[in-house]
């Protein structure tokens, strides 16, 4: 279990008396990350550019960091992982790199349930960019139970061909809360007979984990993930930096999403050729987001240490080796938590007979968001009168534009409250019983 009320203590923002509901979008930032962004600020100094103690010490915490961030997820080493300013250009990142790997006759594959991050990268990608150079590759999108909100996979598995050079798709609807079967997706990936360029035989499959990796226990060994994408500001950590994980033959294969310093292999630039650096750096030019990445790292120390203990910590702070066992228990415990939480939240939604709520009905199917519409009233109205009564939500498509349509919704919008480790039981029923006040019109 989550001990909440002592973790409760650490958030400014919790302290100044704000009910914390937007989660989705981004957490809050702890107060033990605060202090150590003034300590890191004594030794600030850049990286892999200078031999001064400061520069060497920060240029060790830098690259640990990369450490700390594959060991969260199970990645073999840090060559798998490279560090962007978030989500979204993590997945561009993927789509310029692959770019020149297109064969005119190929289709991607993503879903209607996508955020925008997943799905406008791609669209560009076919529409507007490869068709300017006589590549034709169709794009091509999975249905959703309206009902349910289950990815059709029966569609998906008719939409898939050897000509399917990637699936693209969420691991967990930032608006229906859905969380995708990721294994059977991998299998319907791995049987469709396309060609890659190194001669395997399988399309690949790019995860967007941005409502997973905070929520959910992930390691992408099992889940065989070829690309998996996610933002440390979802997890505690300060905005700024989002990760790609990929699989290291395809980093060494990709062409550089971007060309610059720090990413050539030292010394081999002329005017005939440029060589790059090893991994991860390959994919780091330029100076890179410093003391994000080290507050990001901590931040996945913190978020372990607080869902074992937050009283007595084992890793923050710390370099020690992130054991598996124990990445598996907290992130189970915040599972349970946020599942606990959305239970009871969509208990209290589910008695109000003017709202309809998206997504699955079964607490164990979904991540702790939960977004509806009222018959009477628009989701900007109830927003509006949810912030008046002390109570942070988000109304409009979430970026999840596509699904909102897909639902026919005029304006495509829905309300939505979502939630954290350091939410209570409390925060849930606030949440709730304001937004019944507001639709049963007794406000
Ligand atoms: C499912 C999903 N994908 C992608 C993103 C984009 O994340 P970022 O804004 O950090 O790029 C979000 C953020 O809300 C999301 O929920």
């Amino acid at each position: 279990m989550i001990n909440t009320k002592k973790i409760r203590k650490f958030f400014p923002a919790i302290k100044a008396g704000r009910t914390i509901s937007n989660n989705a979008a981004s957490t809050q930032v702890p107060v033990q990350l605060l202090n150590l962004f003034e300590k890191l600020i004594v030794q600030y100094d850049n990286v892999h550019r200078g031999q001064s103690a400061a520069s060497l010490l920060t240029t060790e915490r830098f690259e640990s960091s990369y450490d700390t961030i594959a060991q969260f997820i199970n990645a073999p080493s840090r060559k798998n992982i490279v560090l962007y300013r978030n989500a979204t250009e993590a997945i561009n990142s993927v789509m310029y790199s692959l770019m020149t790997e297109f064969k005119d006759g190929d289709n991607v594959i993503s879903t209607f349930m996508e955020h925008n991050s997943n799905y406008v990268p791609w669209y560009g990608l076919c529409k507007e960019i490869l068709s300017k150079f006589g590549v034709n590759v169709e794009y091509r999108l999975v249905k959703f139970n309206k009902e349910t909100g289950e990815l059709d996979l029966t569609h998906l598995k008719s939409l898939v061909d050897q000509r399917t050079k990637l699936i693209c798709c969420s691991g967990a609807s930032n608006f229906l809360g859905t969380k995708n079967p990721i294994k059977k997706i991998r299998e319907i990936a791995d049987s469709s007979g396309y060609i890659q360029p190194d001669g395997e035989k399988k399309s690949y499959l790019l995860i967007d984990g941005a409502q997973v990796v905070p929520n959910i226990f992930t390691d992408v060994k099992d889940l065989d993930a070829d690309f998996l994408v996610w933002s440390f500001h979802k997890m505690l950590a300060p905005f700024g930096v989002g990760a790609l994980y990929a699989r290291q033959e395809l980093l060494e294969r990709m062409r550089p999403f971007l060309y610059g310093g720090d990413m050539i292999a030292e010394g081999k630039v002329s005017p005939e050729k440029v060589e790059y650096n090893v991994l991860p750096w390959k994919f780091t030019a330029g100076t890179p987001n410093i003391l994000g990445t080290i507050l990001s790292a901590q931040a996945i120390r913190l978020l372990i240490d607080f869902s074992l203990n937050p009283v007595k910590y084992k890793y923050f702070m710390t370099d020690k080796k992130l054991e598996r066992k124990d990445i598996e228990e907290a992130m189970k415990n915040v599972e349970f938590h946020q599942k606990i939480l959305i239970g009871e939240a969509l208990e209290i939604l589910g008695e109000i007979p003017s709202i309809k709520i998206y997504g699955p009905k079964n607490p164990e199917d979904r991540t702790s968001l939960i977004a509806f519409t009222d018959r009477d009233k628009n989701p900007f109205e109830i927003a509006e009168g949810l912030t008046k009564l002390g109570v942070e939500s988000r109304a409009g498509c979430h970026c999840a534009t596509l699904a909102h349509h897909y639902f026919e919704l005029n304006p495509p919008a829905s309300c939505r409250l979502s939630f954290y480790i350091y939410n209570d039981l409390e925060d849930v029923r606030k949440a709730c019983l304001a937004v019944k006040k507001i639709c049963s019109g007794q406000w």
